[in-house]
């Protein structure tokens, strides 16, 4: 969890962007709900490599103090500090990239004091095509991180391209899945043409986030603790959406397990931007320690446009977390039936009671997910449009049909 400039600021950082924004970070708190890596994207490099050492410089006008001072910053602050490269010759903002420079940059990011480093794919001079090929070009850059001995969490923004989700596991801790995100709930772009992203030879961007649901329905299979999907930095807070589309967003980037990267300004955010960005019972779906990315068990197309769907998925300690989304232009009444939720636990999971949360709920003492009865087989509920509900299940106690022995 954390922050990274791009969404919002574009190629406009520098060291004053970085500072405000870690500020903000601590003065609202996020801290607290999990929100640490503060990511600065592309465009902070100079003209050139250092003309001597070859080492990657930061541009001396945005970034005066040079990036070891601007880290230790962030490191004083409580957060953590990422860094941004790309596996090709330069990044996709033009700037220089780290194709055949991977230990000297690796080195000069550990020096810097980096935690992250967020990989692009632009310029990669063709070495894209098959999986090997990707993951050689990716895993350069991996060792040459292992080898500087800093913790720096690698997260590869190839665009899905090769199907990272079949090989990355082992070199990087988690991979973009598709094409950029665009600030829109479901609006028709076709620079992000591909309809599945298996297979896409064409991640590009302007994917809009119900689009980025849909590819990313059959990927949870893929992901796990240390190795994640990414589905993009959000965008809640841009103003691109209204208040449902950007809980939709936020709640199912987190039952997915997609990194939350917030993509906004947050020296400047509404209550209803903090409301979802602060949502407890959310977040904790999201950093649940069985990284267990939930799965679509159904979608039901409507005739006006947009489907409903049913997705569900195992949490720790014996409990659950089940969601159903309405991308439709209508409001839907659907029956949730306990056999498609529970449908990989098999009969005796699907019949039992449940104690069920309601995680966009606030229950009386003002705390997300609010306890809304013991409910077995299933449940009826009325859904908005372009809503996710999201709730939580817990195996409620059976009454014993055995009596004790004090009882006799
Ligand atoms: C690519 C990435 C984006 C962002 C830009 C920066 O498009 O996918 O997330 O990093 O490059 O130029």
């Amino acid at each position: 969890m954390g922050w990274d400039t791009w969404n919002h600021f574009g190629c406009n950082v520098d060291e004053d962007t970085i500072v405000s924004a870690a500020n903000a970070i601590v003065q609202n708190n996020l801290t607290q709900f999990g929100y640490e890596y503060v990511i600065i994207d592309d465009c902070w490099q100079a003209p050139s490599r250092d003309n001597q050492t070859g080492a990657p410089v930061a541009d001396p006008t945005k970034f005066p103090n040079g990036m070891e001072y601007l880290s230790n910053k962030i490191h004083s602050m409580g957060l953590k500090f990422g860094i941004y490269s790309d596996a090709g010759t330069l990044t996709c903002g033009g700037h220089f990239g780290s194709l055949g420079y991977e230990e000297i940059d690796a080195k000069t990011y550990a020096e810097w004091g980096a935690d992250y480093l967020k990989y692009d794919n632009c310029y990669n001079e063709g070495l894209a095509g098959t999986p090997h090929i990707s993951h050689e070009r990716y895993a350069n850059m991996s060792r040459a991180l292992n080898v500087t001995g800093r913790p720096i969490l690698y997260s590869m923004c190839s665009w899905g391209e090769d199907g990272p989700w079949n090989y990355a596991q082992t070199i990087a801790n988690s991979w973009r899945i598709s094409g950029d995100v665009m600030d829109s709930f479901d609006r028709y772009d076709e620079r992000c043409p591909c309809t599945s992203v298996i297979d896409c030879k064409l991640p590009g961007f302007h994917c809009a986030v119900s689009r980025i649901i849909d590819f990313a329905a059959p990927l949870g299979q893929k992901a796990g603790p240390g190795h994640w999907n990414d589905l993009d930095m959000l965008e809640v807070g841009n103003g691109g959406m209204s208040f449902e589309e950007y809980r939709t967003h936020f709640s199912m980037w987190s039952i997915l397990k997609s990194p939350l990267i917030l993509g906004n300004d947050v020296t400047n955010m509404t209550n209803e931007t903090m409301t979802i960005i602060t949502n407890t019972a959310i977040i904790a779906i999201n950093q649940d320690a069985a990284g267990s990315p939930a799965n679509r068990m159904w979608k039901r197309s409507i005739s006006q446009g947009g489907e409903t769907s049913l997705w569900a998925g195992a949490l720790v300690n014996n409990t659950f977390v089940f969601a159903l989304l309405n991308t439709s232009p209508v409001n839907q009444t659907v029956e949730i039936d306990f056999v498609d939720v529970f449908f990989d636990q098999g009969p005796a999971y699907q019949t039992q009671p449940y104690e069920v949360f309601d995680l966009w709920q606030k229950d009386d003492s003002g705390n997300w997910g609010k306890n809304i009865g013991t409910i077995q087989g299933g449940m009826n509920v009325t859904i908005g449009i372009h809503q996710t509900m999201v709730w939580k299940a817990v195996p409620a106690p059976q009454a014993s049909t055995k009596r004790n022995y004090a009882e006799l």
